[in-house]
């Protein structure tokens, strides 16, 4: 449908009615008694009844009867026919779950990420959800903000591929085709940086960090055509993104070309109260619209205010009306006018949910984001009829799906994945599973260790499932203490203590403090949380069926009190070296590496950097020689890392540029091309990129932590001939 559509409807509108066309709400405000699954505090919002039947949209309502008839009730009582959008947080899947986006940026393979996006908006959309809130696009170095679960991790570059991988999967070539869905892209922005990592603090970041690590995710989703923006809660500098002219407006619409709709979090403008921008309703409903907002979600200043605003001059009757389009169109590009159930339907629903194809691809994308952080000793892998002990809090705990998969049908526990694989020889010690922190900070602490000294059978290995609840990750879950709960840690040093072979499988949504476990463990598989086929890709991990390939977008800190602690850190004056003394930037009592880096991942084999040299035949190349060297055969993600060694602002310690994967056999080895293109060499500065020439740092290796590296200068001259950018992984 034509926006003449739109705009012949908008004349029909009265101003209360444009107002409302802004607002969402759940069904309940509305009058429709559906539990949905509220995803902030519950005001108790409730319209009037002739405000109810033009509110613009609903969020987290989903499902096909439900949808349908709650849309066709509805429209018989909208005067122009306007139906409603549905809009709901499907993050990593909708019925059949995905591993958490943490543990699928650890895939290193945004296409992975594309199709289980794909797969998410055939079921989602199936359901008559016809916006979803993803991806999160905010980078994040704090593992104390429980959402690092539902981010792609600590580099720009990953996470910007990863977000754009998810735009193009929930949205295909045109939302308007069946099982696809319009994409939020969400929070911005700047959200992945509460200070102390406590949700939502202030972000304070320089402007410099702010525009190279954190901005470019938010603009490769835009690019890859996201029709929806979501402002984040946060502040930055004193203002609330939702309060920020200058990010919406300036940055979002005028710098990046943003045409899509904006929308508030979730009673984000109401809290401008609190934020000490607002001193009430009316003067939050304006700082919000005068910023940029578009949808008021949860709260209903706009609705409330909006008429005095307008008599006020404190907004205009145009930006109402491009607002009221801005949704309007979105609705028509949905083909919503015409169908107003769009795909809503219970038959592709019993078809699609938790079908077997979608099923097996969780299953691959759940072996492939596992990262063996650790494996001495041939811990791992098990064979399948060699006798093991299994036991810790997860061990057959199936609520492993991860945040934001409310309500839906539990996962696969490691126990049920392990005998489904045919493991023949289980010596399972059950025990009780973690209990959530979001009931009180002080659940009774559950000794573990004593029921493993009770019953250890006679066997060499010990399988300990360990973790954090998954309720304790997500929104509104940040921990000031990273460390095992719950005498976890005494259940390991207590397994080690048997002369056991002690294998850990980490079940958590962020980096947890594994210090304290690290020297009694001989293997160390992280886990994150996998979805609906965790127990059965982790059976095929740890039965040896594949190897673990997963590679670390996040780094393990040592501890907590060295967060934040990320591979692309910025330079200092006083770096720390083999010569240093007292007075070089270090702590007295940790070093300054983290206790897994950025990238890092082993599997059950190895493969040997052999060579890098450059090939100037026709533009720069970097080509790496690779070797399978033990061991079984794997797939390697070979990164290539750039660092500027002087410019006229300092760059940071390197920069990820580049990633290759590699199906590796014993006896086989490659010769990898790392092509250099412009965009691996410049910086933002002052609002656009540049370029300085100089020399460069290129190191090629399989984690930041373990390269091998080749200096050269890039005059401007060369960098004039290089292509712009390249095609990734
Ligand atoms: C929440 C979250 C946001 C989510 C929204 C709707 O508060 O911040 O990520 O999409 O509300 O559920």
């Amino acid at each position: 449908m034509a926006n003449l559509h739109c705009e012949q409807l908008l004349r029909q509108m009265t101003t209360r009615e444009k107002l409302a066309q802004l607002l969402q709400v759940t069904p309940i405000s509305i009058g429709y008694h559906l539990l949905t699954d509220l995803t902030g505090p519950d005001a108790g919002l409730r319209l009037q009844a002739q405000d109810a039947r033009r509110v613009g949209s609903l969020l987290n309502c989903a499902g096909a009867e439900v949808t349908r008839s709650l849309q066709k009730d509805f429209l018989a009582s909208n005067p122009q026919g306007i139906p409603l959008l549905f809009m709901a947080d499907v993050l990593h899947g909708f019925r059949t779950i995905f591993p958490v986006p943490l543990a699928m940026g650890c895939t290193f393979a945004p296409a992975l990420a594309e199709q289980a996006a794909s797969i998410a908006a055939s079921e989602s959309a199936a359901s008559g959800i016809h916006v979803v809130f993803a991806p999160m696009a905010d980078l994040v170095r704090d593992p104390r903000w429980g959402r690092v679960t539902e981010s792609f991790g600590e580099d720009p570059l990953l996470c910007g591929l990863f977000a754009a991988a998810m735009v193009l999967g929930y949205q295909g070539r045109d939302v308007c085709q069946e099982g696809r869905v319009a994409a939020c892209v969400k929070h911005f922005a700047g959200y992945g940086a509460p200070e102390g990592g406590r949700e939502y603090a202030a972000a304070e970041l320089s402007e410099s960090t702010f525009s190279e690590m954190y901005l470019p995710p938010y603009q490769a989703a835009i690019q890859a055509g996201a029709k929806m923006v979501m402002a984040s809660f946060n502040a930055m500098g004193g203002v609330p993104a939702t309060a920020n002219r200058r990010l919406l407006e300036d940055v979002l619409r005028k710098a990046w070309g943003f045409t899509g709709c904006i929308i508030s979090d979730y009673n984000a403008v109401d809290e401008l109260r609190f934020h000490g921008v607002a001193t009430d309703g009316q003067s939050a409903a304006a700082r919000a619209l005068q910023a940029g907002i578009q949808i008021e979600m949860m709260s209903t200043h706009f609705l409330d205010h909006g008429e005095s605003l307008l008599q006020q001059g404190e907004w205009t009757h145009e930006g109402l009306d491009e607002a009221v389009l801005s949704v309007l169109e979105l609705k028509a590009e949905l083909g919503l006018f015409e169908n107003p159930y769009k795909d809503a339907s219970t038959q592709q629903e019993q078809k699609l949910h938790l079908c077997e194809p979608h099923r097996a691809f969780a299953r691959e994308c759940a072996q492939k984001a596992p990262v063996l952080l650790k494996n001495e000793n041939a811990a791992l892998p098990i064979s399948s009829n060699e006798p093991f002990c299994l036991s810790g809090p997860f061990a057959d705990d199936p609520h492993v799906l991860g945040a934001w998969s409310a309500g839906c049908t539990d996962g696969v526990s490691l126990m049920r994945g392990l005998q489904d694989a045919g493991a023949s020889a289980i010596h399972h010690i059950p025990m009780q599973p973690l209990q959530s922190m979001q009931n009180g900070p002080f659940q009774p602490v559950l000794s573990y260790a004593a029921t493993l000294k009770a019953s250890p059978p006679d066997t060499q290995k010990i399988v300990l499932a360990i973790g954090e609840h998954q309720n304790d990750t997500g929104e509104g879950a940040s921990k000031a203490c990273l460390r095992l709960t719950s005498g976890q840690e005494e259940l390991v040093r207590a397994a080690k203590a048997l002369g056991k072979t002690v294998i850990a499988v980490v079940f958590s949504g962020r980096p947890l403090e594994l210090s304290p476990i690290l020297a009694n463990c001989d293997a160390v598989l992280q886990a994150w949380f996998l979805g609906t086929e965790s127990g059965n890709a982790l059976a095929d991990l740890l039965l040896g069926k594949a190897s673990p390939s997963g590679k670390l977008c996040m780094s393990f800190p040592r501890s907590v009190g060295q967060i934040p602690v990320y591979y692309n850190q910025p330079r200092t004056g006083r770096p720390l070296s083999a010569s240093s003394t007292r007075y070089a930037s270090r702590y007295l009592d940790c070093p300054n590496e983290p206790l897994f880096p950025f990238g890092h991942g082993l599997a059950y084999g190895r493969c040997a950097l052999k060579s890098i040299a450059w090939d100037d035949e026709e533009t720069p190349l970097l080509r790496a020689e690779i070797a399978h060297e033990s061991g079984l055969p794997y797939q390697e993600t070979v990164q290539l890392y750039v660092r500027q060694e002087a410019a006229s602002r300092s760059r940071p310690e390197k920069s990820l540029k580049g990633f290759l994967s590699v199906s590796l056999s014993p006896g086989d080895s490659h010769t990898l091309s790392f092509p250099i293109a412009q965009d691996m060499l410049t910086f933002p500065l002052d609002g656009a990129q540049v370029f300085e020439e100089g020399f460069f740092t290129f190191e090629v290796g399989f984690s930041s932590a373990r390269t091998q590296a080749l200096k050269r200068f890039i005059s401007k001259e060369e960098f004039s001939k290089l292509k712009r950018s390249i095609q990734h992984a």
